[in-house]
């Protein structure tokens, strides 16, 4: 089988957990040499040891200027190199169901973490990539930013930023060989995408998210549950030279949903206005 990273050393942020452990596993098995950044140091090590040589574990903050600057050097001196970042890491902040509700008491933290790690980052690493005349940078941005509604505005608002900062990004780095291109993930079962509930086992939760399950895939055309790898796939073509002439694309990899509305949404609305029809006496 073709090893399509066969060479290459790339840098996951949030790759200990979820999407960006996804990414990290596939990288690595198209023959990538990887640096796990991740704030969560038992696991990020664990996932490294089980790469074997091929990966590498740093604790990291992306929130963090210098710990991002870290990462770039420690990339370069731990494998010579560096060809892709996959800005990767984020953070929901406070959910409210209501904006008034909603006191953005969590934005810096959620802007810093989102969007101000992707600009420093893309820049410490794109100052290496000149050198080279070639890199790929990848940022996580959201369909929630793609479809805004009601909730997590400053999450929206920090993922539809990365969107604009990725072509922006796209088009000034263009003229050294850089591709900088955003993938906006639908719903994937990660511990972000399940808001935990007080009183509630893990297994209890799972149980959770798997009665919900039908109900997520009604909006969905393809009825297969998102899965971080095929975030990870996207990544990974996006990371390859397959995807020499792409840049400066937001990619929604969702099953669908942004697609449009699905026959199925559609039918529980017309059983919605036909129980209201009859109930007044109109059919
Ligand atoms: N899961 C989804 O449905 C979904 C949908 C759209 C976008 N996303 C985006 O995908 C990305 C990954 O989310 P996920 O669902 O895999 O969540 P996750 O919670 O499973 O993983 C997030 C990882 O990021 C790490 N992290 C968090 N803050 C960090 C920081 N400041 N510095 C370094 N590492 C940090 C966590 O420790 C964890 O390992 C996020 O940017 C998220 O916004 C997720």
């Amino acid at each position: 089988m073709a090893q399509e990273l066969d060479g290459k050393v790339a840098i996951v942020t949030g790759g200990a957990h979820g999407i960006g452990r996804g990414a990290v596993e596939v990288f690595a098995e198209e023959g990538a040499r990887v640096v796990i950044a991740d704030l969560d140091v038992e696991a990020g090590e664990a996932l490294a040891r089980s790469l074997g040589g091929n990966a590498r574990f740093l604790r990291t903050d992306v929130a963090r200027k210098d710990d991002l600057l870290a990462l770039i050097r420690f990339a370069i001196t731990e494998f010579g190199d560096l060809d892709v970042l996959f800005n990767n890491a984020g953070m929901p902040g406070a959910f409210h169901q209501r904006l008034l509700d909603d006191g953005f008491d969590d934005f810096d933290a959620v802007m810093n973490t989102n969007l101000a790690s992707v600009m420093h980052a893309t820049r410490f690493a794109g100052l290496h990539m000149r050198t080279k005349g070639r890199g790929s940078i990848i940022n996580t941005s959201s369909i929630a930013a793609l479809e805004p509604s009601y909730a997590i505005p400053t999450y929206r608002a920090s993922k539809a930023g990365i969107n604009v900062f990725t072509r922006c990004a796209a088009v000034d780095l263009g003229e050294y060989g850089i591709r900088v291109n955003a993938i906006a993930p639908g719903g994937i079962p990660t511990r972000m995408n399940s808001l935990p509930i007080p009183g509630l086992s893990d297994d209890e939760m799972k149980g959770l998210i798997a009665a919900i399950e039908p109900a997520r895939l009604v909006t969905q055309p393809l009825k297969h549950t998102g899965d971080p790898r095929d975030i990870g796939n996207m990544a990974m073509f996006l990371a390859s030279d397959r995807a020499a002439h792409v840049t400066g694309q937001i990619i929604a990899v969702d099953g669908g949903v942004t697609a449009g509305e699905t026959l199925k949404q559609n039918e529980l609305f017309g059983q919605v206005r036909d129980d209201y029809l009859r109930s007044i006496g109109k059919v």
